[in-house]
């Protein structure tokens, strides 16, 4: 009796201190698991989130059917039906996702804090590529570098180093270069192989570029990148529908795996000399065929039709006002001729967030995140 008295009386004490301990554990799993107080995106249309609709350009989404799954059903300027792959980075985050930096820029006292989105759809790593219909990746960094130095200001050097060091750098690029060598190239650049090989120049010259563009945003204050590589672009519908057997693009799927890999390098190599450097690199190549050479395992019945477009494969024409469009998006791997649907951005972004080697690489976001 004494005994269960005691301990009756002293279980109260008890479970405050554990609740306590229990409260001090959750506060700090939280803050733990949210330490990333921005996301930066650079980029194309994979990740544009309506920069484009303040340019005078034919490359551009802020009309129906696009958004017809977004929230209002609202066409934003995305290249998707609904949401894209930062919407579900910044989802997974718990991060708002970050608004696009020239509607951002135009507001009198503009918070660069919470992350700018400065992706444009066209964009290449090269400036040629969609040349004055979007802004360039170079332009981009440019326009980073002038938020970058309105942050020092108004947080002051040091914490605008701190606060960028810890933000995540999304980076969608490569994309559009590849789909202008493939439709450009004749049949004679599919020849795989030795130096002589036209595509791996081609692979050498956007690596040498991208070396540059890579190194402009860590000297900027970049350390957390998130590279989402290029991917099986030759299969994209308006590829496809270009053969006559309606097949992939080997040139342009041949290209895109070897840029992803050269990225590799290029990224292992940028930590070797900077240690204070971290990615995570994406092969969304192999993530995004695994969709389309099994499309039923991944929940999905069409992989190589666009929902929203029109012609052959819904792939002669864009997704318009007047075009078709598909009744059920989740069955669909591809929205229009060149994007992803929603459902395929949400399931990629997922590996990516949470998944391991060799789809992400050396780390997932989620570990990056958590550095
Ligand atoms: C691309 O344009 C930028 C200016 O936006 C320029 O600084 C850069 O040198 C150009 N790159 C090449 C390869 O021409
Ligand atoms: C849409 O397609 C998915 C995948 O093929 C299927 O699971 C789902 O039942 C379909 N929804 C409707 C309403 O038909």
């Amino acid at each position: 009796m004494g005994a269960a008295t005691v301990a009756a009386s002293s279980s109260r004490p008890m479970a405050v201190a554990a609740a306590i301990a229990l409260l001090a554990a959750a506060s700090f799993l939280a803050a733990a698991a949210a330490p990333v107080p921005a996301i930066y995106v650079l980029g194309d249309s994979l990740a544009d989130v309506g920069n484009n609709n303040h340019l005078p350009t034919i490359l551009r989404a802020d009309f129906p059917h696009n958004g017809i799954d977004f929230p209002g059903r609202k066409a934003t300027g995305r290249f998707s039906n609904g949401k894209n792959s930062v919407d579900f980075l910044a989802d997974n985050l718990g991060l708002a996702s970050p608004p696009p930096y020239l509607a951002l820029s135009k507001s009198s006292n503009a918070n660069y804090a919470n992350g700018v989105n400065f992706a444009s759809g066209g964009a290449g790593v090269l400036n040629s590529t969609n040349k004055d219909q979007c802004i360039s990746f170079d332009k981009q960094i440019d326009y980073f570098s002038s938020v970058s130095a309105s942050l020092a200001q108004s947080l002051g050097q040091a914490q605008a180093a701190a606060h960028l060091s810890k933000s995540l750098f999304a980076i969608t690029i490569g994309s559009n270069d590849i789909i202008h060598y493939a439709r450009s190239s004749s049949s004679s650049a599919a020849t795989a192989g030795g130096a002589g090989d036209p595509s791996q120049q081609f692979v050498d010259a956007l690596i040498q570029a991208l070396t540059g563009q890579l190194q402009r945003l860590y000297d900027l204050g970049a350390r957390k990148l998130v590279f989402l590589g290029t991917g099986p672009v030759g299969c994209c519908p308006s590829l496809r529908e270009l053969s006559a057997s309606k097949d992939c693009s080997a040139v342009a799927n041949g290209v895109s795996v070897r840029y992803n890999a050269a990225a590799a390098s290029l990224l292992g190599g940028m930590v070797a000399r900077h240690p204070d450097m971290h990615y995570a690199l994406f092969d969304s190549s192999a993530a995004l065929l695994r969709f389309i050479d099994q499309p039923a395992a991944y929940g999905f019945a069409e992989a190589r039709a666009a929902c929203c477009g029109l012609g052959d494969m819904n792939a002669k024409i864009g997704c318009t006002p007047l075009s078709f469009y598909c009744a059920n998006r989740t069955s669909h791997v591809f929205w229009d001729f060149y994007h992803p649907t929603e459902t395929t951005a949400r399931k990629l972004t997922s590996t990516a967030f949470d998944g391991a080697a060799p789809l992400i690489f050396p780390i997932n976001i989620r570990q990056l995140s958590a550095l």
